[in-house]
């Protein structure tokens, strides 16, 4: 059993994750369309991971006896004027999904509902861990920016990364 205001929070959640999907679909789509493979998969992998977080949230619901309700979303940004602009952006859409789940769990310890401030612990943790990643490659593409050899082998690199769910 969940109060109305924290299943309305976590089902938010859920759907803003396959909303951040979509985002990472939108971006994997311009590398795509710019000939960039190896970043157009680093994108898609991170939509999977998106997926994989929106069905934490939704298998959470259910074991907490209630119901996930599917919303819709509002179209993406499929405006990108480089791959470093879709890093930002990407790293904007994830201190996005943080401020969120700050939220999320100050209502959950409002209530002292402590299976879902648990649950929201691998949250936290999983967005130092994304906010991280993109400002690195931020960083690393902002020293390439003159470097096209750099460049294409980053993309190399990164058409190498694959989605691997960590063991529940
Ligand atoms: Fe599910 Fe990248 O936050």
């Amino acid at each position: 059993m969940l109060s109305e205001k924290l299943h309305k929070g976590l089902n938010d959640q859920m759907n803003y994750e396959f909303y951040s999907a979509h985002a990472y679909m939108a971006i994997a789509a311009y590398c795509s369309s710019e000939s960039l493979d190896g970043f157009a998969n680093f994108f898609l992998v991170q939509a999977e991971e998106e997926r994989f977080h929106a069905m934490k949230l939704y298998n959470f619901i259910n074991a907490m006896g209630e119901r996930a309700i599917i919303d819709g979303f509002e179209a993406p940004n499929n405006e990108f004027s480089s791959v470093l602009d879709g890093f930002k952006k990407a790293l904007l859409q994830e201190k996005e999904v943080t401020k969120r789940i700050y939220k999320l769990s100050d209502i959950a310890l409002d209530e002292r509902e402590h299976a879902t401030i648990n649950f929201l612990k691998w949250f936290i943790d999983e967005q130092v861990e994304e906010e991280d990643m993109f400002d690195s490659i931020i960083q690393k593409l902002k020293r390439i920016e003159n470097d096209s050899n750099a460049f294409f082998m980053l993309d190399n690199e990164f058409a190498k990364r694959a989605f691997t769910p960590e063991a529940e």
